[in-house]
């Protein structure tokens, strides 16, 4: 397979551990295997007992039940784990898609949810989120009208990146009626889920259609992105068997260490995530009067949900000019709108991280010293 380059894996793997102010990550922030088995009683003695053999394909039993616990209609049977969130989405296309298959993709999103597909040879329509006066909004009869008579899946990202628009409940069951009506796959990417700023707990959309795949990792929400543990969701049991067999192929099976940090961790879940909510409401309050303070200079898109917003900036020069100066210069990383292919002066700004305040006060300095503000 030939695939295009992953614009914002390449941008990062430029800048992200060598650039000092880092002002749009994505995840929420870690923390050490210490501080998480601290969360467990006698969490520490297990760990160190674990053993580093081969474990199943689909993943520890124990973390499968634990993951199905956050459904409402998944069981141990219908959870498959993997390395990340990559690995998932790479294998479930490759299991479902056919060259010449149509793909509706929601957008701006995360490449690989459309870019594997197009390698496969797949035709790709994207389903806009749209800037209105009052924030992003979506279009549903657009998505509808879409839709083609080969027509195999509908990918979806919510809470999503890089726009944080998080799709409400009645939106999440008026897609998956029309799927149903037409038969389509819903492929569901909801690794931002568990922090919502509006205190909505949304439903996972693999609880709603049978034919809906639920993309979950540990990366995000829970800040533990080093343990490279994600998995999907789904009651289409035969499509669990294909994705055993397509990860004989890519990394066989999980990590056990992982495994059981990631069981701890999802024994805590509201713990963590209620640790990495207090960090992004807290930045996004420092964030409003930044925005509030410079309104002339910025076009604030506060998410609904998650870590990220994609927000504009006005000014004449390219925003992918301004941002590649900015950190070969300073060192302060946003990631510009041409990473998500997206047309406009937009920029992706991150808030899961305890350091925000001081990355946004040199982002302000630069403003100064470069006479924007
Ligand atoms: C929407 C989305 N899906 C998947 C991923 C990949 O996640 P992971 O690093 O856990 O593989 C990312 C990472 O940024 C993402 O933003």
């Amino acid at each position: 397979m030939k695939i295009g380059d992953f614009k914002l894996e390449v941008f990062f793997n430029k800048y992200e551990f060598s650039a000092p102010y880092l002002l749009s990550q994505s995840d929420c922030e870690s923390m050490s295997i210490k501080d998480l088995l601290s969360y467990e009683k006698d969490a520490e003695k297990q760990f160190l007992n674990c053993w580093l053999g081969y474990t199943e394909v689909a993943g520890d039993p124990e973390l499968r039940r634990v993951i199905a616990t956050l459904y409402t209609t998944m069981r141990q049977k219908n959870i498959i784990v993997h390395a990340g969130a990559q690995e998932p989405i790479f294998n479930f296309m490759n299991v479902l898609l056919d060259r010449g298959d149509h793909v509706i993709c929601q957008f701006p999103i995360y490449q690989s949810l459309y870019e594997v597909a197009n390698a496969i040879g797949c035709g790709i329509s994207r389903w806009y989120i749209e800037q209105s006066t009052d924030g992003w909004i979506i279009d549903i009869n657009k998505l509808e009208q879409l839709i083609q008579p080969t027509t195999k899946l509908i990918v979806l990202n919510s809470p999503n990146n890089p726009t944080g628009y998080t799709l409400k409940s009645e939106e999440i069951r008026a897609i998956a009626e029309l799927a149903k009506k037409y038969d389509i796959y819903v492929f569901c990417d909801e690794v931002y889920k568990g922090v919502e700023l509006d205190g909505v707990k949304r439903p996972w959309f693999a609880d709603f259609y049978e034919k809906g795949v639920s993309l979950g990792v540990m990366s995000k929400a829970y800040g533990l992105a080093g343990l490279r543990i994600g998995w999907l969701a789904t009651r289409d049991e035969d499509l669990i068997g294909k994705l055993a067999k397509m990860k004989h192929y890519t990394s066989i099976c999980s990590s056990g260490p992982s495994e059981f940090l990631s069981i701890v961790a999802l024994q805590h879940s509201q713990k963590i995530l209620d640790r990495n909510l207090k960090i992004i409401e807290n930045n996004l309050s420092i964030a409003q009067s930044f925005f509030n303070k410079y309104s002339d200079l910025f076009e604030f898109n506060k998410p609904m949900a998650g870590p990220v917003a994609f927000n504009k900036m006005n000014i004449t020069m390219p925003i992918e000019k301004f941002c590649n100066a900015m950190v070969k210069e300073k060192g302060i990383l946003l990631l510009p709108a041409n990473i998500y292919s997206f047309p406009g002066q937009y920029f992706r700004m991150g808030f899961g991280r305890r350091n925000f305040a001081d990355c946004l006060a040199m982002f302000e300095s630069y403003l100064i010293e470069k006479k924007y503000t």
